[in-house]
């Protein structure tokens, strides 16, 4: 049998990592500043996150949601104590397709209503609905067309508040910073009005940190920045550290019932390890304080090089904009400097999405090549 071939691939067979760095097959080292799009919070085989993983798959790796499992209550009570959100209510699922998906299905529950107003350039996810509320035809099928929704400019209030005077939108999805699509982000009064006219018009506020949540924006959300409260948050990526798993942060508003939301995988003992391994560490390293030094310290140099013409994103989260497509760049940089790093649908902009434990020496590593592939 071969592989159903949809992804491009680089021609690199990674085998090992540690840390922020990657081993390929011939013994290559490779300086990870996309940690695997996004995925890799607190470093490749963190000991404590080895250790808990080990540890939890010699004694149960997996029962269904049938039975108790206190692993996902130490988890949500992890979560809620580190974001701020101790209130809330977890879902427990196993990607951030499946995250947005349920968000989106909870708040439709819940109002009753079906249109979504969703945002250009936006990304969240490959799912029936999650997909449809993605800005890329290309990856919607036409049984993907069937829901109705309204994409339209950040920033833009005035248009938001047309739609939703109307009456049937169920919700609004907005990234907290976007990814895929290239960086770009909500101002904090687009977010705060936002939040206000879904109040005024019932309509649920959904935020997306599936890539820019996990204290990748130097904050644990990057709506916090915003200083608004979203009825349902969805996270994925970095919570696992590359074991899959994902969920909603659900608002006290929302009442349960039973089958109302539900997976077989979601929440299992194994990525509910993974997920509270990668709490304690980002609490017990403080690695959203690193973000925040590191982060600096790559702006400034960013700011150095001419050719950068913009530098976009937060924290860990960042990217350089060039006024050329970069793909030539980022093949250099993995085939001849052996650092990975990202795109997005902006052909111009080069995504660094390292682990949260990155040190100021990578970034040095990063700029003297990118320097000598300029120049
Ligand atoms: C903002 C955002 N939402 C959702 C997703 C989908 O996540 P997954 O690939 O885990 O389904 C992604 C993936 O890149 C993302 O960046």
């Amino acid at each position: 049998m071969n592989l159903f071939n949809v992804y491009p691939r680089y021609n690199v067979t990674p085998v090992k990592a540690k840390d922020c760095m990657v081993t390929d097959d011939k013994d290559i080292q490779y300086l990870d500043l996309y940690g695997g799009h996004g995925v890799i919070s607190i470093g490749h085989a963190h000991p404590h996150y080895l250790k808990k993983l080990k540890r939890q798959l010699d004694a149960i790796g997996f029962y269904s949601n049938a039975v108790q499992n206190p692993l996902q209550c130490e988890l949500a009570e992890k979560l809620g104590q580190l974001s701020e959100y101790q209130k809330y209510n977890l879902f427990l699922c196993n990607s951030g397709a499946e995250a947005n998906e349920n968000a989106l299905k909870l708040a439709s529950f819940y109002n009753q209503k079906k249109r979504v107003v969703t945002f250009d350039n936006s990304f969240h996810g490959r799912t029936s609905v999650a997909v449809s509320v993605t800005d890329n035809p290309k990856i919607n099928a036409p049984i993907n067309s069937t829901n109705p929704k309204t994409f339209l400019p950040l920033n833009r209030v005035d248009l938001v508040e047309q739609e939703l005077k109307k009456g049937d939108v169920c919700a609004v999805i907005i990234e907290g910073i976007q990814g895929v699509g290239g960086l770009d982000e909500g101002t904090t009064t687009f977010f705060q009005e936002l939040e206000k006219q879904c109040k005024q018009y019932d309509v649920v506020f959904i935020v997306d940190e599936v890539q820019s949540g996990y204290g990748r924006s130097g904050k644990f959300f990057a709506h916090q920045y915003h200083k608004v409260k979203p009825d349902i948050i969805s996270v994925a990526k970095g919570m696992g550290n590359g074991f899959p798993i994902g969920g909603i942060l659900i608002s006290p508003k929302f009442k349960a019932a039973y089958g109302m939301l539900g997976t077989t995988f979601g929440g299992n003992h194994l990525a509910c390890a993974a997920g509270i391994s990668v709490l304690e560490t980002i609490e017990k390293e403080k690695l959203i304080e690193n973000v925040n030094a590191v982060s600096d310290y790559f702006i400034k140099k960013a700011q150095k090089i001419p050719q950068v013409k913009k530098i976009k994103g937060k924290g860990l989260m960042l990217g350089l904009e060039f006024d050329f497509e970069v793909a030539e760049i980022r093949k250099k940089l993995i085939c001849e400097k052996h650092i990975f790093t990202g795109g997005a649908m902006n052909k111009k902009l080069l995504r660094i999405l390292p682990p949260l434990t990155v040190q100021k020496e990578h970034i040095d590593t990063f700029f003297k090549s990118l320097k000598e592939i300029l120049n």
